[in-house]
C-alpha cells in the first residue's frame, strides 16, 4: 500500500496513465471522467481495486460536459490531471476574442477550477487545487500562432496560477518510443512558494533523473526496441490462442511499399516505417494504429517460422512501448483494436510517473 499524501482528479482518463503516476506517488483519486464506453471498460478493469470508491460512490463521470453534473458535487482535491483533447478553437470562439474559451474542453477544466475557487471565497474549508497538470501533443504552443496556449496562460494565471511547460520525450524515460509531448504544470501561488518547477527531462542507467535539457541525448537511459517485443515462441502461442495472425496481409504490405516509393518519387520520406529488435526507439504509436500499422511495424525477414512481411505490433507490446505494467497488473479486457487506440491516445506511464514523484517532492 502506497501512503495517501494528496487527492487527484484524472480528467479525460483515458485508460489512466495518470492515474498510476499519481497512485505510485500517494495520490488518492477522488473523481475520473471518461467518455468512451471502451476505454471505461479498460479503466474500471485495471483501477477498481485501487480506487474502488469511485465506481461505486458516482465520481466515474462519463462526460464532463454534460450540463447535469454539477462541478461543486466534485469532490475537492490537491491535483487535476488531464491530457485533454487538442479541440481547435471554434471560429465562434475566435470571432468573440480569445478570452473566449467556450466550446473547447479546457473550458471545463477552467470551470472545474474556478468551482473550487469560488466555493473557497465564500468557506475558507473548501480546498482550492494545488496543481493542475495537463498534457497535449507537442505542437499544441503553436496552435493558431501560439494563441490558444497564451488564452490557457492568462486563464489559468488569472485564477491565480503560476504556468511552465516542457516537451518531454518518452525515449529519454527507459521507454523505446520517439514520443514527443508537452506537459502543462501549474501550481496555486498562493499555497504553494516556490519560484520555479524543474522539469524532470529523463532518467539516467540509475534511474537518477535529469533535470538539464541538453544533459538528455548524453545521459539518458539507453533503450532498445529488442526489450519490449515478444519471444517469436511466445508471439505464436498468443497467435494460436486467438486465431489470427499479427503478420500484415500481402495486400497490405504491397500498399505500403507502393505509397512508400509514390512519396519517394515526390522527394519525401513519408509512409510506413519498419523497426527490429536492434533499434533504439519508434516512431510515435497513434490512436490511428489499428488501421493499417504503417507507422510502426517490425520486420521478420530472415526470423526462422516468420513470413518475410512485417508484423503490427501486439497489444501487449503496445502496452509495454507506453510503459505500462502489463507484466505485472495492468489488464487488456478489450479488443485487439480498441487496445490500439487505448494505447495509441495514453500517455506513456514511465514520463509521468517520473513527473508525479517530482511534483510531489518539489510542488506539494
Ligand atoms: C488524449 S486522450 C487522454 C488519454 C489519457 N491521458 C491516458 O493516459 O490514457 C483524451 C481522452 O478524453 C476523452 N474525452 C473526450 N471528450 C470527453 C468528454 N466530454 N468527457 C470525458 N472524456 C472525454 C476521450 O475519450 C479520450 O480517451
Amino acid at each position: 500500500m502506497v501512503e495517501e499524501k494528496f487527492t487527484f482528479i484524472d480528467l479525460f482518463a483515458g485508460i489512466g496513465g495518470f492515474h498510476i503516476a499519481m497512485h505510485e506517488s500517494g495520490g488518492k483519486c477522488v473523481f475520473a471522467s471518461e467518455i468512451d464506453k471502451f476505454a471505461r471498460i479498460t479503466y474500471e478493469e485495471n483501477f477498481k481495486k485501487i480506487s474502488p470508491e469511485i465506481f461505486t460512490n458516482g465520481n466515474f463521470n462519463k462526460d464532463i460536459t454534460d450540463p447535469e453534473l454539477n462541478y461543486n458535487s466534485i469532490p475537492q482535491f490537491d491535483v487535476l490531471c488531464g491530457g485533454f483533447p487538442c479541440q481547435p478553437f471554434s471560429q465562434a470562439g475566435l470571432k468573440k476574442g480569445f478570452n473566449d474559451t467556450r466550446g473547447t474542453l479546457f473550458f471545463n477544466i477552467q470551470e472545474i477550477i474556478r468551482a473550487k475557487v469560488k466555493a473557497n471565497k465564500k468557506n475558507n474549508t473548501v480546498k482550492v487545487p494545488k496543481i493542475i497538470l495537463l498534457e497535449n501533443v507537442k505542437g499544441f504552443k503553436n496552435h493558431d500562432k501560439g494563441n490558444t496556449f497564451k488564452t490557457i496562460q492568462k486563464i489559468l494565471n488569472d485564477l491565480g496560477y503560476e504556468v511552465q511547460t516542457a516537451v518531454l520525450n518518452s525515449k529519454h524515460f527507459g521507454v523505446p518510443q520517439n514520443r514527443e509531448r508537452i506537459f502543462i504544470v501549474a501550481w496555486h501561488k498562493k499555497q504553494i512558494k516556490v519560484e520555479s518547477f524543474h522539469f524532470p527531462f529523463g532518467i539516467d542507467e540509475k534511474d537518477n533523473v535529469i533535470f538539464k535539457r541538453e544533459d538528455r541525448d548524453k545521459k539518458a537511459k539507453e533503450t532498445k526496441l529488442g526489450s519490449i517485443l515478444l519471444k517469436n515462441s511466445q508471439l505464436k502461442k498468443l497467435e494460436l490462442k486467438a486465431e489470427k495472425s499479427y503478420t500484415i496481409s500481402e495486400k497490405l504490405w504491397a500498399g505500403h511499399q507502393r505509397r512508400k516509393l509514390e512519396h519517394a518519387r515526390k522527394g519525401n520520406g513519408f509512409g510506413y516505417s519498419s523497426f527490429n529488435s536492434k533499434s533504439k526507439y519508434t516512431s510515435t504509436i497513434s490512436a490511428r494504429y489499428y488501421k493499417d500499422g504503417s507507422e510502426i511495424l517490425i520486420e521478420q525477414k530472415g526470423i526462422k517460422d516468420r513470413a518475410d512481411r512485417p508484423r503490427k505490433l501486439h497489444p501487449i507490446e503496445a502496452a509495454r512501448l507506453q510503459g505500462y505494467p502489463i507484466d505485472d497488473w495492468y489488464k487488456i479486457p478489450v479488443s485487439d483494436n480498441q487496445a490500439y487506440k487505448q494505447f495509441g491516445n495514453s500517455v506513456s506511464v514511465p514520463v509521468v510517473v517520473t513527473l508525479a514523484k517530482e511534483i510531489q517532492k518539489q510542488l506539494l
